[in-house]
């Protein structure tokens, strides 16, 4: 399983149940990543996609306490173990943690790489953050690419592994 993220230089990922970044290449990047594999995500990134419709062509699994909720195309469970065992007959390298910030925490030690796509800059007011790997004895970063721009913001798309896994 791989988690896949954008943040900023602070580990910054969100300001009001919204994406930080508006960055076309980063979500082409994410779209062509995450393709007919699986998305896990807890119930307020599903809320935050339009219409709090599930991602098309991929097995959408989304995590929630609540005993009653339901969504056309998502399958549901309510804790991070029940998703672990919904996911486990997947190919891990076609199962991605998709947000948000206590969806990665929860399932953080479970992944095997971290996809980042680092914004060069510092965010004003966010409350939601992905937790500092440069800061975690287990995770070392494998790759990062060339910096590239786009509506004024520098980014760069970064790998890092769980050696602990
Ligand atoms: N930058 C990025 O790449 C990225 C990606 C995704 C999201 N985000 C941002 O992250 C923010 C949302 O993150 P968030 O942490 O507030 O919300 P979240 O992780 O998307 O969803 C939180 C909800 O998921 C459920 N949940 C989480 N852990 C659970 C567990 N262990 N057991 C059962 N249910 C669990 C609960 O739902 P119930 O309340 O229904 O019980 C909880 O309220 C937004 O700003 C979003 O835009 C950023």
């Amino acid at each position: 399983m791989n988690a896949i993220v954008v943040a900023d230089r602070n580990w910054a990922i969100g300001r009001d149940n919204c994406l930080l970044f508006s960055l076309p290449t980063d979500m082409k990047h994410f779209r062509a990543m995450t393709l007919n594999g699986t998305v896990l995500m807890g119930r307020k990134t599903l809320e935050s996609f339009p219409g709090g419709d599930p991602l098309p062509r991929r097995r959408n699994i989304v995590i929630t306490r609540c005993k009653t909720f339901a969504r056309d195309g998502v399958e549901v469970v309510h804790c991070c173990k029940e998703a672990m065992t919904a996911v486990e007959d997947a190919d891990p390298d076609t199962v991605w943690v998709i947000g948000g910030g206590s969806v990665y925490t929860c399932t953080l030690s479970q992944c095997k790489r971290v996809f980042l796509t680092q914004v060069d800059t510092l965010t004003e007011g966010a409350d939601t953050f992905f937790p500092n790997l440069d800061r975690l004895p287990n995770w070392k970063q494998v790759s990062v690419s060339e910096s590239m721009e786009e509506n004024g913001l520098s980014f760069r798309f970064m790998e890092y592994e769980n050696t602990a896994l």
